[in-house]
């Protein structure tokens, strides 16, 4: 029996690949490299010490997929990673979002109805939530709004895994709705490697570590938080991938369809975000406090008990191991994959 991770090369995937290898799991990985590198593949095996099976594939092609099915006869569960993830470049390309990110997805269950998998864990996003109904935000707060492409991909995916499931009580589907991961495989091997300017704050944070911005850009001192910056709930990646091996388990008690905050069920704003990098780096970052980003909220985290209480999972790391390792990804690969 294995395990289909589309987008496995990604950084989300990679690190959850390595925790389903070391939890004994068989492990097939579906990548196209759109937003990765063939590089991962090379340092999975290192980190694991085994061969990791790789099947160049873009998820968005019918054929392919289902080639990919008719080999692998023994896949029994999908975590679907693949899919586009930048919020601003959502807004600019909706049509490429939605058939991207909606295609992909309809195409992997429409393999996975014909070849009869069924079980599915869905990469969903705290953006369901919107403007919480309360905070610590839990599952049972309202989730179907959001304020762009990127988070409307999150919610129809969510709704089409519920249709779903109700015209098929043999299909088990796991929704992860993901606060915000950061931080890397504590090996430095593999880590986050985004194109281009940086969107999400950490990224951001670490590349004004090694040099390649004067200074770190605050969007908004002004929110009604402690410090007036914006507080979110940063949780280790490597937490939650273990999310995800948690998760896996539960779809193999036939449980049909369940949804989980991963969080840590902590708040950090962006200044103590930056103290505790500076703290992991040794150096002091410069910070320009420039007017609120469009679309933010001044503050959510997660309620994660329920993972906890259904999935025994709960988060290890804290805020400083994140930077720790994030830290020692970055100033060891400074440029990333790239050369
Ligand atoms: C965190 C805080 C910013 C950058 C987004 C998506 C979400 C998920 C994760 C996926 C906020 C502030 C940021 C910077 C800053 N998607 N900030 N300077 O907005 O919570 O979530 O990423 O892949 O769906 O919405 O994360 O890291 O962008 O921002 O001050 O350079 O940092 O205003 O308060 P966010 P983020």
């Amino acid at each position: 029996m294995s395990i289909l991770v589309t987008g496995g090369a990604g950084y989300i995937g990679s690190h959850t690949v390595i925790e389903l290898i070391e939890a004994g799991y068989d492990v097939l990985i579906a990548d196209n490299f759109y937003n990765s590198s063939p590089k991962v593949i090379d340092r999975l095996q290192q980190i694991t010490g085994k061969s990791v099976q790789f099947c160049l594939c873009d998820v968005c092609d019918e054929k392919q997929v289902d080639n990919l099915f008719s080999r692998h006869k023994d896949i029994d569960c999908v975590i679907h990673f693949a899919a586009y993830k930048a919020v601003g470049e959502s807004v600019e390309k909706p049509l490429e979002y939605y058939s991207n990110n909606i295609g992909g997805a309809m195409c992997i269950l429409r393999a996975m109805k014909k070849h009869g998998v069924k079980n599915f864990v869905f990469s969903s996003s705290a953006t369901v939530y919107g403007q919480p109904e309360k905070i610590p935000c839990d599952e049972s707060c309202p989730a179907g709004s959001a304020t762009n492409p990127y988070g409307w991909t999150k919610v129809m995916q969510e709704q089409i895994l519920r249709d779903i499931c109700a015209a098929d009580k043999e299909m088990n589907v796991a929704i992860l709705r993901y606060f915000n991961p950061i931080g890397a495989h504590p090996s430095g091997l593999i880590g986050e490697d985004p194109n281009g300017i940086p969107n999400n704050l950490l990224p951001y944070v670490a590349q004004a570590a090694i040099g390649k911005f004067d200074s770190v850009r605050v969007f908004g001192d002004d929110y009604p938080t402690a410090d007036g910056t914006g507080v979110r709930d940063y949780i280790h990646v490597v937490d939650l991938a273990k999310g995800h091996v948690a998760a896996v388990r539960k779809l193999y008690t036939n449980c049909g369809i369940v949804t989980y905050n991963l969080g840590t069920g902590k708040g950090y704003s962006v200044f103590q975000v930056i103290e505790a990098f500076e703290k992991a780096c040794g150096k002091k970052l410069k910070r320009s406090i420039l007017p609120r980003r469009a679309g933010d909220i001044a503050e959510n985290y997660a309620d994660p008990s329920k993972a906890k209480a259904e999935l025994g999972w709960q988060a290890q790391y804290d805020i400083n191991d994140m930077c720790r390792d994030a830290w020692n990804w970055q100033s060891k690969n400074p440029n990333g994959y790239k050369e």
